[in-house]
């Protein structure tokens, strides 16, 4: 089979070359938006007479044939084209014959990929913004099933202070949407496009690149040519984000995953987001999170192997950016399959407050509150402290809580206890007193939800 570029070339491409070099395997992924760009660009090429109308006519009608037997899965891709970008060409020139040829006019592939990618990380981005308000919805639906659900706040994974269950889910949904706000701002950048800029100078035909940037919906262009086809940023910068988001997942997943064992037992994930296993009948694993928490590290590899690709590398178009792809849908797939996973996991959830009642009676996490309320009656804090960690001591050496001590008892360490200690200590005060802006206490949690709905509605 003869080669788009075979004219300069006496001998056929070695079959192992061939092999090696291709990247149709993989790049087939971006057929629709290469056929969305060669779209704008011919019909450009027909506004700015470079390509006369009935041959541009002609280019777009086989544009869509190609695109619809790339719907039906009737496109024969092959190694022997190399690329998506060869694929359809060849398959557009063999349905309407030479004139197909003209599509290439003032176009390279190498704006011709980075269109593609900027086409489809762009919708990308939009979709995982839906996915992330996804999971928040489900987020928000558990911390207002749960604003009297007390339950130990943790810090080196030690009790430390009661607070909400419900606090503990707008962590989460805070976290997720700095994911959204970080995807948002990266938009202005992948909207832009690259075409135009041909191999890397420019082209000599009178082309018109904010035609087809308008086409295309595109909110700008990109300003320099070499830029434009060197440009990968917009692809580490997505990957970047899709890090920090699998970040986020796989510390829920291990929290999920922590809850759900019997020595926990604050949560039950729904049967439909477990397994079993093949040997022992009684079990029931928390995969789903397991697996969002490994495929982490894939996502971070993605990452780290294109900033290893694109250091050093001299402008413009460089071979080595084809290994751009392969991560970027590995990210993307593995994105989407978290995403949509963990929303319906969330919302099926069931949370055992009974369970998280226990354990919260069964501490010394109201422990601060004390020093607090010696501290409020005049007692330097740091005193305070050292008083409190004394009381705290006599309860173990005598297998007591702090709610099961008499006053007198109290009194042995402070003569500044009185009958209201026992409120004080109470969980539902504890959380209550914490109500400084963006604390536990139930006013300030409804008020993060509250918040937390109106920005979901204005996005
Ligand atoms: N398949 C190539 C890639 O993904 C397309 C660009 C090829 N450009 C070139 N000058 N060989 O990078």
């Amino acid at each position: 089979m003869s080669k788009l570029w075979g004219g300069r070339f006496t001998k056929k491409t070695d079959q192992l070359v061939e092999e090696y070099t291709a990247s149709i395997t993989f790049d087939k992924e971006l057929a629709e938006e290469d056929i969305q760009g060669s779209l704008a660009h011919v019909t450009m090429l027909g506004k700015c007479g470079i390509v006369p109308q009935e041959d541009v006519d002609k280019i777009k009608d086989g544009l869509l044939q190609v695109q619809g037997m790339i719907r039906r899965g009737e496109l024969e891709y092959t190694i022997a084209n190399e690329d998506i970008h060869m694929n359809i060409e060849k398959q557009l020139i063999d349905l309407i014959g030479p004139v197909g040829g003209k599509l290439h006019t003032g176009r390279s592939r190498n704006d011709q990929v980075a269109t593609d990618m900027h086409l489809y990380l762009r919708k990308r981005v939009v979709e995982f913004v839906g996915l992330l308000q996804k999971l928040q919805e489900a987020l928000i639906a558990q911390a207002k099933s749960n604003m009297d659900t007390i339950f130990p706040g943790y810090t080196h994974l030690q009790r430390a202070q009661p607070i909400l269950f419900a606090h503990h889910m707008m962590a989460y949904v805070a976290m997720f949407q700095r994911d959204i706000e970080r995807l948002q701002d990266s938009y202005k950048r992948v909207d832009t496009l690259p075409l135009g800029a041909g191999a890397l100078a420019g082209t000599t035909f009178p082309i018109d690149r904010h035609f087809v940037a308008e086409q295309l919906g595109f909110g700008r262009v990109y300003d320099n040519s070499l830029d434009a086809v060197s440009d990968r940023d917009f692809i580490l910068e997505f990957l970047s984000h899709g890090a920090i988001i699998m970040t986020h997942l796989s510390r829920l997943s291990e929290e999920l995953v922590l809850w759900s064992s019997t020595e926990f037992s604050f949560i039950e994930l729904d049967d439909a987001f477990c397994t079993g296993s093949s040997i022992m009948p009684q079990k029931k694993n928390p995969d789903v999170p397991e697996l969002v928490r490994g495929k982490t590290g894939r996502v971070y590899g993605n990452l780290v192997g294109l900033l290893t690709v694109l250091k050093s590398l001299p402008l413009a178009y460089n071979k080595d950016m084809q290994e751009d792809k392969e991560g970027m849908f590995d990210t993307v797939h593995t994105l989407q399959g978290a995403l949509q996973l963990f929303a319906p996991m969330i919302a099926t959830m069931k949370v055992n407050r009974d369970r998280m009642r226990q354990a919260v009676n069964q501490d010394f996490s109201n422990a601060t509150d004390i020093a607090d309320y010696l501290a409020n009656k005049g007692l330097p804090f740091r005193q305070a402290h050292e008083v409190i960690g004394k009381t705290v001591l006599y309860c173990i050496q005598n297998k007591k809580y702090l709610l099961d001590l008499k006053l007198e008892e109290f009194k042995q360490f402070s003569s500044l206890f009185e009958d209201d200690i026992y409120r004080v200590l109470q969980p539902e005060q504890v959380v209550n007193a914490r109500g400084v802006y963006g604390g536990t206490a139930a006013a300030q949690v409804s008020g993060a939800i509250e918040r937390a709905e109106a920005a979901l509605q204005l996005t």
